[in-house]
């Protein structure tokens, strides 16, 4: 967890090469019932391979829950977070999340996590690196 940065925490096992990042600039984030916002994450990669980028939710006294998940024009939406709400973009080296009509549910830690694909031998390395924004 040492080598993590701004992973306070570290509820994602995440093992990390010294290149690839995921920087989500600002801590808390407060906000009211029915406002939009967007949480910023912008990412660093060594890997040639296109990354694909996660976001995830976690409520106090919970584990992360996979919201969204983006590979290059692809984007997929976990069922409970649905398009309409939760959207996110993914723009050169940046992956805003949008959240529009904040519910009081939403109050959570957010997390953006990146998984370049490694390739070599047949295999296909998995690393996952994150990184989180507060939304009180
Ligand atoms: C994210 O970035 C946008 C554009 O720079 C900015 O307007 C917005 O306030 C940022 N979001 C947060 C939560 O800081």
């Amino acid at each position: 967890c040492d080598r993590l940065v701004n992973c306070p925490g570290c509820p994602l096992s995440s093992p990390m090469s010294g290149e690839d990042k995921v920087i989500q600039p600002g801590g808390e984030v407060i906000a009211a019932e029915g406002d939009s916002l967007t949480l910023n994450c912008t990412f660093e990669t060594s890997s040639t391979q296109l990354p694909t980028l996660f976001w995830h939710k976690q409520e106090v006294n919970s584990y992360p829950k996979y919201m969204l998940k983006l590979y290059s024009k692809t984007k997929e939406n976990a069922p409970e977070f649905k398009e309409d709400r939760f959207d996110a973009e993914l723009k050169d080296k940046s992956v805003p999340l949008k959240i529009q009509k904040l519910h009081v549910s939403d109050s959570a830690v957010y997390y953006c996590a990146l998984q370049p694909k490694v390739t070599g031998n047949n295999k296909t390395l998995y690393k996952n690196l994150q990184s989180k924004d507060n939304i009180l």
